[in-house]
């Protein structure tokens, strides 16, 4: 399985398939890829938020492949003319032999329209599965205690998780975030997009390996494969 880091928290996740994850690109100076030829086969948005949902409408359409969503944000997505599959938590939903189970996040959901939040439904992340192989998109998240039971439950070989503070957990949470989920490698994202996110991954580096967790820190369009 091959993931590259396309700035922020958006990932190219492939391995037979490619699962694209919270497409942000216009608008992400990180972005090493334009909406126009990032390739996929199936798009996952974490939850309403522009910086999450970002260019998902517009690569739907263009590739003809769904944006699998919470609900409400599907919902969204199909208002706007591009194929969507709304779901919810602890479900699964299998596409051409890609798993993507929804789990919890512990943040907000509004969808930004002329100004006003519109009714996003509440924040995921995903379990995404492909060949026995698992990666756990936290989204965008604070630190909650169920990570312990979404690491026992579902044994993520990657956690990608949000360092950047402010709107999500910092390096110190997500140290312990890892300690919970437990994880083979953690890879950072949600940092250094603005200077309110500032964060050092490698902070983490030394507590992670006390715990046998590997820290892989990308830039912008590198690939960690495993
Ligand atoms: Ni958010
Ligand atoms: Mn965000």
């Amino acid at each position: 399985m091959k993931i590259t880091w396309l700035g922020h928290s958006a990932f190219l996740i492939e391995d037979e398939k490619k699962v694209l994850v919270d497409p942000f690109i216009t608008g992400n100076d990180m972005a090493p890829v334009k909406p126009d030829d990032v390739d996929c086969d199936i798009i996952a948005v974490t939850h309403g938020h522009g910086d999450h949902l970002g260019d998902a409408v517009f690569i739907s359409k263009r590739k003809d492949v769904p944006v699998v969503a919470i609900y409400e944000v599907a919902e969204y997505v199909s208002s706007k003319g591009a194929k969507a599959v709304g779901m919810n938590f602890s479900g699964t939903y299998e596409h051409e032999g890609v798993r993507l189970t929804m789990v919890p996040a512990l943040h907000s959901s509004g969808i930004t329209e002329s100004g006003f939040s519109v009714d996003g439904g509440l924040p995921a992340g995903f379990i995404i599965e492909m060949n026995g192989k698992k990666v756990y998109h936290a989204g965008d998240t604070g630190l909650f205690g169920d990570m312990k039971l979404i690491g026992e439950i579902y044994r993520p070989d990657v956690a990608l998780l949000p360092i950047g503070g402010l709107f999500t957990m910092d390096t110190h949470l997500a140290t312990i975030a890892a300690r919970l989920i437990k994880p083979k490698y953690v890879i950072p994202m949600h940092y250094n997009t603005w200077p309110p996110i500032t964060a050092k991954p490698d902070e983490m580096r030394e507590d992670l390996k006390r715990e046998g967790i590997e820290l892989v820190v990308l830039n912008p369009g590198q690939s960690f494969e495993f």
